[in-house]
């Protein structure tokens, strides 16, 4: 067959280490998996329950292309409240996701040969949606030896006259790191300087850490008329297979989006949207006790990897990612993932799979477990290092 260059062009999808453990060892259960970013708790009963009420009355039929109406109103109160956004439910679009929101932004502003750049490391899922709509990814580093903050003198330098958009991941997949009020106000600056839209993807917006602050790019001054705010219930709320999620874009972007996910999806599956209205409007202390665990997570592995030798990592402040620092080891991130999966039975993601700027790095899921499972995940790596230094490599 021949395909659409359209697609072929760019770069091939690469689905990172998940891919290798499967070509390497299948399904066998003994394989620890910490590369997929996938939570482990089950969605909370009230939400399951919401849907289902709702698929039993009956809710099975077309409804609100954009979305439900009661579902955009919770969302508008939320993003108002939470985000400090300027919204109301007419600057919702409700989606299959974060993916399914990003997918049909690109789709609505990139024409052939837009330069959209990409903090790296970065997401590489973002690549795909660039490539297929015209668009050419463009990567600038976060400073790696300054806890990954963003390098506004680099992203300015790589400024051109095709740049149409910044993508900004906060907090960031894969470092765990929150941007601060500072680095999000210059970058403001900048994007209002050059005049160019931000997409901030905020999938991890509500797993923060102890003081952590998540603060939305998209309500500082000026920042309205561009940025599209993208959020889901997928990490959140444990909905990663529920599929829904939302934006919130200019007035004046809505009709291309609209175009786009009317013919792609027609809408979100309506009684889904029944179990994401009862998670936004449910109690907080369902979301609060869902992050508790992955925080109890989060500090059981930061501990085990910095006794690991040639291991440092920084605890981060959100996301369900320790961002482990393997340069002592002076062996490429890659090399040691396949390694660890050899020899540890263990899967964990090299860091240059987010870019080069993710070099002498690994990413570890600390999410997607059980507790036992982890604590085994963390013995076998710890093995795997004190055996690596044993061993003049
Ligand atoms: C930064 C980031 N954006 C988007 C997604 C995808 O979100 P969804 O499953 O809601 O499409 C992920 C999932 O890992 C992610 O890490």
């Amino acid at each position: 067959m021949k395909i659409a260059k359209r697609i072929m062009q760019g770069s091939e999808k690469n689905y990172g280490m998940f891919d290798k453990a499967a070509r390497r060892f299948g399904n066998d259960p003994d394989v620890i998996h910490l590369e997929l970013g996938k939570p482990f708790s089950d969605t909370p009963l009230s939400i399951k329950q919401a849907a289902a009420d709702a698929l039993m009355r009956g809710d099975v039929h077309y409804s609100d292309f954009q979305g439900l109406r009661e579902l955009r109103e919770a969302l508008a109160e939320k993003l108002v409240r939470q985000n400090k956004l300027d919204v109301t439910a007419d600057d919702v679009l409700v989606t299959n996701g974060l993916t399914h929101a990003s997918f049909a932004s690109f789709f609505a502003l990139v024409d052939e040969g837009d330069e959209v750049i990409m903090l790296a490391p970065y997401y590489p899922q973002h690549i795909g949606k660039i490539e297929m709509a015209g668009g050419v990814p463009v990567f600038v580093d976060l400073k790696k030896d300054d806890d990954f903050s963003i390098d506004i003198a680099a992203i300015e330098a790589s400024i051109t006259k095709r740049t149409k958009i910044i993508v900004l991941v906060n907090p960031s997949n894969p470092t765990g790191r929150v941007h601060t009020r500072e680095e999000l106000q210059q970058l403001a600056d900048l994007a209002i300087r050059h005049d160019l839209v931000v997409f901030a993807d905020e999938v991890y917006e509500d797993i923060l850490y102890g003081e952590a602050q998540h603060i939305s790019i998209g309500a500082l001054p000026g920042m309205k008329a561009r940025t599209v705010s993208m959020y889901a219930f997928t990490k959140s709320y444990a909905m990663d297979g529920w599929r829904i999620g939302y934006l919130t874009a200019p007035a004046d972007m809505m009709p291309a989006l609209m175009k786009i996910t009317t013919s792609d999806v027609t809408h979100v599956n309506t009684f889904i949207q029944a179990g994401a209205l009862a998670a936004i409007t449910g109690p907080k202390h369902i979301l609060d006790d869902l992050i508790e665990i992955d925080r109890k997570k989060r500090d059981v592995v930061v501990d085990a990897l910095n006794r690991m030798p040639g291991v440092r990592c920084t605890l981060p402040a959100a996301t369900m990612y320790a961002f482990a620092d393997i340069r002592a080891t002076g062996i490429a991130s890659q090399t040691l993932a396949e390694m660890i999966l050899e020899s540890a039975r263990v899967v964990v993601e090299s860091g240059s799979f987010y870019g080069t700027a993710g070099e002498g790095f690994l990413r570890v899921c600390f999410s997607g477990n059980a507790q036992e499972t982890l604590i085994e995940g963390m013995r076998r790596l710890d093995a795997f290092f004190t055996d690596l230094q044993r061993t003049p490599q």
